[in-house]
């Protein structure tokens, strides 16, 4: 039996895919620090939709997870032949206003953790006879946001790090996806610390973490290198490489301030 591994499982955008998944009767395996919420989820995959479920406690800021998160796989019997980094988080203001561990933080979830993940299970992907890496980027990944520097930075590292894996796995048996939303329904705004304009400018764009779930889980599944979800996405992204990107800075600037 094959699993999907999802981290950031425990609400937003990684709850709705686990779901998706599990609606297509796939077992999940759910990731994240909120452990009765990672229960509760597991329960209710379970009940409604007859599919296993299990989950893991894991701070993904912590050193080394992918072999914590490994070693529970093997020890439990887990194959997983899906990979979905979707854990990721964002912190809004001068980037050197934030202390230095929290910097730390968010690069090893956004960026570190997603790295040794797709390095530790990449040998048990490459065992099954068809396998998945979903990355969950962002359409702030297609430019450079000030005010959410680190967050947009990490973004864009994950789409070129998802660009250049699915070269190294071409002819392999692993298909490789990055997936960029825009402004998603989740608590993605509290956690980033955003102020109230802002979150009210975002939510006036704002698309259901089960849509954005559905796209993602499709693009995977057809085998899609990169997807940005929603046509204002998907213009933005194109007028972010029209026009002057100075311009287009100070625009996301006065956004984020
Ligand atoms: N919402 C948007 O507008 C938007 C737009 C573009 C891209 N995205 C991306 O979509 C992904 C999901 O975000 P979301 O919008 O669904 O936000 P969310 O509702 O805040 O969910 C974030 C998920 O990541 C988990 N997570 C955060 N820090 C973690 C840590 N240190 N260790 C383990 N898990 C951690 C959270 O679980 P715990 O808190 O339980 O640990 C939660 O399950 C992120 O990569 C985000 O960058 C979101």
């Amino acid at each position: 039996m094959y699993y999907a591994l999802i981290t950031g499982a425990s609400k937003g955008i990684g709850k709705s895919i686990a779901i998706e998944l599990a609606k297509r009767k796939i077992p999940v395996l759910l990731l994240a620090r909120s452990g009765v919420l990672l229960e509760q989820l597991a329960a209710e995959i379970r009940d409604q939709y007859g599919v296993k479920a299990d989950y893991l406690v894991m701070d993904l800021s912590e050193p080394d997870t992918d072999e914590k998160i490994l070693k529970w796989c093997q020890a439990n019997q887990y194959t997983v032949n899906i990979l979905v980094n979707n854990a990721g988080y964002g912190l809004t203001g001068p980037f050197y206003e934030y202390s230095k561990k929290d910097n730390a933080s968010l690069l090893q979830v956004n960026i570190i953790s997603l790295v040794q993940l797709c390095q530790a299970f990449l040998p048990m992907l490459k065992t099954c006879e068809k396998a998945y890496i979903l990355n969950i980027a962002s359409s702030s990944a297609y430019q450079s946001v000030p005010m959410l520097n680190l967050y947009s930075s990490s973004k864009s590292f994950v789409l070129h790090f998802t660009r250049s894996l699915s070269h190294e796995l071409k002819g392999s048996s692993v298909s490789v996806t990055a997936v960029s939303p825009g402004p998603t329904d989740t608590d993605f705004p509290n956690r980033a610390n955003m102020n109230e304009k802002t979150k009210k400018t975002a939510s006036k764009f704002h698309a259901s973490p089960q849509s954005v779930a559905a796209i993602a889980v499709n693009a995977m599944f057809a085998g899609k290198r990169e997807v940005i979800t929603g046509f204002i996405n998907k213009f933005q992204a194109f007028m972010v490489w029209l026009l002057p990107k100075t311009f287009v800075e100070r625009i996301a600037a006065g956004i984020y301030k």
